[in-house]
C-alpha cells in the first residue's frame, strides 16, 4: 500500500509513521507536513533515509500543489492527521483553524475523489461531542453522541467530521472516521498540559493550571491511538466512525500531582490560573465499538504510559529545548501573560 500522511511531523503523525514502518515495511509512506510551528523533522530523524519513507513540504489547503501531488504519487490511502490542534490558540485566532481543518480537509477530499483513493480516513477527536458533566460519572460519548462543540477548535473538527461523511454518502468515497480522547507519549509539542507541565516543573517554573484543576481528560498513550487507527484502515468499515479511548479519567489536578511525585519536585510549583474560556469540563470515551469489531484494546495503562512519557522527556531533553528556545518561547509569555 501507499500511503499519504498529512501532518506527519506533528506528535501523533510522526508516532504514527514511526509505527507504521516498524509494523509494516512492506508499505510506502509519503509524509506530507506544511511545518507550521508543531512540525518538527528532528521526530523524524531516525527514519528519514529509510528506503519506504520520504516527506514533502506543502499544505494541505493549497489545491493545486495537492492535485499534481495526488497524480504523481497514486496513493492507496490518506490518513490526515494534519491540522491545528490547540484549543488555547483557537481561542485566540480562530481563523486558520477553519482554514487548515476544514477547507484543509475539503482538498484532500476532492483529491481522494479525483485519483480514486482506496481509502480515506480522517483523524479526529472526542472534543466534537462537546463536554459531559462531572458528576455523571456513568456517562461516556459513544458515537451516537450528538455533535455539540465548544471551541472554535472542536467546531472545526466537528465541520471537517460532517464533510467526511458528505463525501461518502453523496460521492461513494470509501472514508472511516476515528475519534480519539486525550493522547500523550514521546514528541508532543510542550505547548499541551502534560509536556508542559513536565517541561516547567522540571526547570522548577510555576505550573499554570487553569482554574480549580476538576476538569476531567481520558489518557491514552499515542502508541495505542496509533495501532487503532492501523487497525481501523485494515479492517474498519467504510462509512464508519469509531471512537478511541482506554478509560484513564484523570483530573487535571491528579496529572499534575503525578508529574510532580514522579520527579520529586514540590506540589507549590502549582498555580492556579485563570480559567481557558468556554473550558469542557469532562471527557470520557466508550471504546466498545473498535474493541468488539476490531479486537483493538489498549496496552498502556495510564501509570504505565506516564512514566515512559516522563522518562522520554527526561532522556530526549535536546528535542524539547530546542522548541522552548526558539518562537514557541513568545508564544508562552503571550499566553501566560508573563
Ligand atoms: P500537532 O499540532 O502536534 O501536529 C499537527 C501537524 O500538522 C504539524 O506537524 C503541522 O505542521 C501540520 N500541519 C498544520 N497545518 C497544516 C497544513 N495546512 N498542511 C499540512 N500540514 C499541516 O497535532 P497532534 O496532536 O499530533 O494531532 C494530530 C491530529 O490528531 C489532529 O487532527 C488532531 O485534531 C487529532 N487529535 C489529537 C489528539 C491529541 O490529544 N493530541 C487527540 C485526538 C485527535
Ligand atoms: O480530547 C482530544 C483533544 O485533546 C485533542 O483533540 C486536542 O488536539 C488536544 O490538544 C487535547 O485537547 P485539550 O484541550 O484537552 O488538551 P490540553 O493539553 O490543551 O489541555 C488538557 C487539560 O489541561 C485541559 O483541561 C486544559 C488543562 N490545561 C492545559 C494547559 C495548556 C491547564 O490546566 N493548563 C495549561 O497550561
Amino acid at each position: 500500500m501507499k500511503i499519504l500522511v498529512t501532518g506527519g511531523a506533528g506528535f501523533i503523525g510522526c508516532n504514527f509513521v514511526h509505527y507504521m514502518l516498524e509494523q509494516h515495511p512492506e508499505d510506502g509512506i509519503v509524509n506530507l507536513d506544511l511545518l507550521t510551528y508543531a512540525g518538527n523533522l528532528e521526530s523524524l530523524a531516525d527514519v528519514e533515509s529509510a528506503p519506504n519513507y520520504s516527506f514533502v513540504k506543502g499544505d494541505i489547503a493549497d489545491r493545486e500543489f495537492i492535485m499534481e501531488l495526488f497524480q504523481k504519487e497514486n496513493f492507496d490511502v490518506v490518513v490526515n492527521f494534519a491540522a491545528e490542534s490547540h484549543v488555547d490558540r483557537s481561542i485566540v485566532d480562530p481563523g486558520v483553524f477553519v482554514r487548515t481543518n476544514v477547507m484543509g480537509t475539503q482538498v484532500l477530499l476532492d483529491a481522494a475523489k479525483e485519483f480514486g483513493v482506496k481509502r480515506y480516513h480522517q483523524v479526529s477527536t472526542d472534543e466534537v461531542y462537546g463536554d459531559l458533566p462531572l458528576d455523571r460519572k456513568d456517562l461516556f460519548f459513544t458515537e451516537q453522541t450528538p455533535l455539540h462543540t465548544s471551541s472554535p477548535y472542536s467546531a472545526s473538527k466537528a465541520g471537517s467530521d460532517l464533510l467526511v461523511l458528505a463525501y461518502c454518502r453523496t460521492f461513494g468515497l470509501p472514508v472511516t472516521i476515528s475519534r480519539c480522547s486525550n493522547n500523550y507519549g514521546p514528541y508532543q509539542f510542550p505547548e499541551k498540559m502534560i509536556p508542559l507541565m513536565l517541561t516547567r516543573a522540571l526547570a522548577d517554573e510555576s505550573l499554570p493550571v487553569y482554574g480549580k484543576g476538576e476538569n476531567v481528560r481520558d489518557w491514552l498513550h499515542v502508541k495505542d491511538h496509533c495501532a487503532a487507527i492501523d487497525l481501523i484502515l485494515r479492517g474498519g468499515k467504510v462509512g464508519e466512525v469509531y471512537n478511541i479511548g482506554g478509560h484513564n479519567e484523570r483530573t487535571n489536578l491528579e496529572v499534575v500531582r503525578t508529574i510532580l511525585a514522579a520527579l520529586g519536585k514540590p506540589e507549590s510549583l502549582i498555580h492556579f490560573v485563570a480559567d481557558r474560556l468556554g473550558h469542557d469540563l469532562r471527557y470520557a470515551i466508550d471504546p466498545k465499538k473498535i474493541e468488539k469489531e476490531l479486537g483493538w484494546k489498549p496496552q498502556y495503562s495510564f501509570d504505565t504510559g506516564i512514566r515512559q512519557t516522563i522518562d522520554w522527556y527526561l532522556e530526549h531533553k535536546e528535542w524539547w529545548q530546542h522548541i522552548l528556545d526558539g518562537e514557541y518561547s513568545n508564544y508562552f509569555n503571550r499566553m501566560y501573560k508573563l
